[in-house]
């Protein structure tokens, strides 16, 4: 069940205009993700993100003045992001395959960011992707990847009042945190349209994987567990509200903390948080 690049790399070419629209709590995700890189930054010169997309990321901390490699396999993504950096010198743009990027040297980056889908849609291939963004990285890697504490009732909710029966997704979720639409033939009939596959983690495994690759992990938890459970009408009022954000924020990331570090994370955007340093 390996992912098929090439489907999945045209299933992302086809998504590069909607990445900057928001749905849900995704601004708490991001905001959470940028207190996160905040905190990652002392001694930082030179920064690559992976899946980096139209540049939500990497524009700004290259506007900061870091050093940017903007990674990702999708060329209209990659597109959208250089107009959006024009007159910025300290960026680069790099077309590859989050599973081999065999074009960089090892410790090549200071900081190596992959969030929010250059992990968990490689799916069998996760592994790989963990693997290179560990090999690259030089002081510190921050990971965000599916979380199963959410994809498990998601995949339960679409499925069993359907198909009034526990399909054998759920059990691969449940079990391996794995999708991929070949495996069962029930998979086609669950999501209309192509859903390639996919990987989920609970925090001990994608902890236990960045540690295989030589890291040390300094934390590995839910991220955002508060805004998918606090429910709508709060994410509604915060998102409108600077102050009542910040507020929010804080009280997400003690929750994520000391309350839930294996929650569901938030309903959009990957809601699983891994921060490493090299040994
Ligand atoms: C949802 S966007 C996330 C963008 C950004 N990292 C963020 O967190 O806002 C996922 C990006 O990862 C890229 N991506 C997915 N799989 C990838 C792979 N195997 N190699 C390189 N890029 C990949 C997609 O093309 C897409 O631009």
């Amino acid at each position: 069940m390996k992912p098929d690049f090439k489907r999945e790399q045209i299933w992302w070419e086809g998504k590069a205009d909607g990445e900057e629209r928001d749905i849900a709590d995704e601004p708490i995700n991001r905001a959470l993700r940028w207190r996160a890189i905040d905190r990652s930054l002392q001694g930082i010169k030179t920064i690559a993100e992976v899946g980096a997309a139209t540049g939500t990321f990497t524009i700004p901390l290259a506007k900061r003045g870091y050093k940017v490699t903007h990674i990702d396999f999708s060329a209209p993504a990659i597109a959208l992001a250089k107009k959006k950096a024009k007159g910025l010198k300290n960026i680069e743009f790099v077309l590859a395959n989050a599973a081999d990027l065999h074009m960089f040297p090892n410790k090549a980056f200071d900081l190596v960011l992959n969030m929010d889908g250059a992990v968990s849609f490689c799916g069998k291939d996760a592994t790989k992707s963990i693997k290179e963004s560990c090999r690259i990285c030089r002081k510190r890697l921050l990971i965000t990847a599916s979380n199963k504490a959410w994809l498990i009732p998601v995949w339960v909710a679409t499925t069993f009042p359907k198909f009034k029966k526990i399909v054998p997704a759920v059990k691969s979720m449940i079990k391996d945190g794995f999708w991929h639409y070949d495996q069962h033939p029930h998979n086609k009939k669950i999501i209309p349209g192509y859903f390639g596959t996919l990987k989920a983690f609970l925090p001990s495994e994608l902890a236990a994987l960045i540690k295989a690759n030589g890291l040390n992990v300094k934390r590995c938890q839910a991220l955002g567990s508060l805004a998918n459970l606090a429910g709508k009408d709060t994410v509604d009022f915060v998102k409108q509200n600077h102050r009542a954000m910040e507020t929010f924020l804080d009280l997400c990331e003690d929750f994520d903390q000391n309350i839930m570090p294996c929650g569901p994370g938030t309903k959009q955007r990957a809601g699983l948080i891994a921060i490493a340093e090299r040994r």
